[in-house]
């Protein structure tokens, strides 16, 4: 693998009108999905509801990438197509999660750090041959009275920056997430200062790890207050905000920067990924890699087993696909456009 097809990976990645959809949950993190929905989370109902949305008539339209976890990489079609094979047909670039989750961070009470760099080497050089393009790493950052502690973003960052330099050396492009929660009651500047002290400290350890930024894509949160916060943002605060701090913390070299939606409602994921691009032209495509934002109305269409539901459900994530396209170009024009 050249550095060169790197390049043109990343640049796949975050083609014009196109983004991610993640589908890389964890058993736990899937169980809570299929939870709520009433389905049992069985290695079965798995594969079935991700081929579902991986043979989605029409969804490479909108979508360059899917990131699968480890199960899903080697899982295959009712028919027995491999899901990675279907993928690379329809032109979807095969993405995986490689991290192995967020642990409590020895000493610093509430805060987390991402594990999995033990014997990464041989699991990307396993996934590599397997078909996937890219992996995605996650590290999650916590706003509270205390936090984030500069030990837990150092620490995320410095794994981040070991994750990266692996992934480039197994040839395939690393997507770098460090989430800052939503969670809390923290108002929108309080957002913009931490994400912007976690890129810049992120980019850093990028730098002291020799990553070749042009062969990278940044996946990060966007700038908003707390969940819980007394005052919400409109879209267009979200979005000015959100610009300044990425223009302020990550060079221009990169290739693309996709948003995760984080618990973020469909609508309010496509209209802040709209209202961002449409204060355009930026210094990288700005796009999206949605997990909740992308599924959550198809899932509840899939869990009912009546007749017509499944090609509806398919329906549903195409069309999802099709208006976080249009907003990755700011050209979407609404819920009901
Ligand atoms: P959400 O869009 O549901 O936040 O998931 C994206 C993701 O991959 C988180 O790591």
């Amino acid at each position: 693998m050249s550095i060169d097809q790197l390049e043109s990976i990343a640049q796949a990645i975050v083609a014009p009108g196109k983004g991610i959809i993640a589908i890389d949950e964890s058993h736990g993190t899937i169980k809570k999905r299929f939870d709520e929905v009433g389905i049992e989370n069985s290695e079965e109902n798995r594969r079935a509801y991700r081929e579902m949305l991986l043979t989605a008539p029409g969804l490479s339209e909108h979508i360059s990438g899917a990131i699968l976890y480890d199960e899903t990489i080697r899982q295959s079609t009712r028919q027995g197509q491999a899901f990675t094979e279907v993928m690379t047909e329809a032109g979807i670039l095969p993405g995986i999660k490689v991290d192995l989750g967020a642990k409590p961070l020895a000493g610093f009470p509430g805060e987390l750090v991402t594990e999995g760099l033990d014997g990464l080497r041989g699991r990307l050089a396993e996934y590599a041959r397997l078909g996937a393009k890219f992996a995605k790493w996650r590290a999650v950052i916590t706003i509270a009275e205390d936090t984030p502690s500069s030990t837990c973003i150092e620490a995320n960052n410095h794994a981040l920056g070991r994750y990266a330099a692996l992934c480039q050396e197994a040839g395939l492009v690393p997507m770098v997430e460090p989430e800052v929660l939503l969670d809390g009651d923290h108002d929108i500047e309080v957002c913009y200062e931490v994400t912007e002290a976690v890129l810049r400290s992120l980019f850093a350890s990028l730098y002291e790890q020799s990553i070749m930024l042009e062969g990278a894509i940044l996946k990060a949160s966007m700038v908003l207050p707390g969940k819980n916060c007394s005052q919400q943002a409109s879209a267009e605060e979200v979005a000015e905000a959100t610009i300044r701090c990425l223009k302020s913390a990550v060079p221009a070299v990169l290739p693309g920067i996709v948003f995760l939606s984080g618990g973020q409602s469909d609508e309010d994921a496509t209209a802040h990924l709209n209202a961002i691009n449409q204060m355009g032209p930026h210094p990288w495509p700005l796009s999206f890699s949605y997990g909740r934002a992308m599924q959550q109305a198809a899932l509840k269409l899939w869990a009912d087993d009546s007749e017509g539901q499944y090609e509806q459900a398919q329906k549903t994530v195409v069309t999802r696909a099709r208006a976080n396209g249009q907003a990755a170009l700011g050209q979407w024009s609404g819920p009901s456009g």
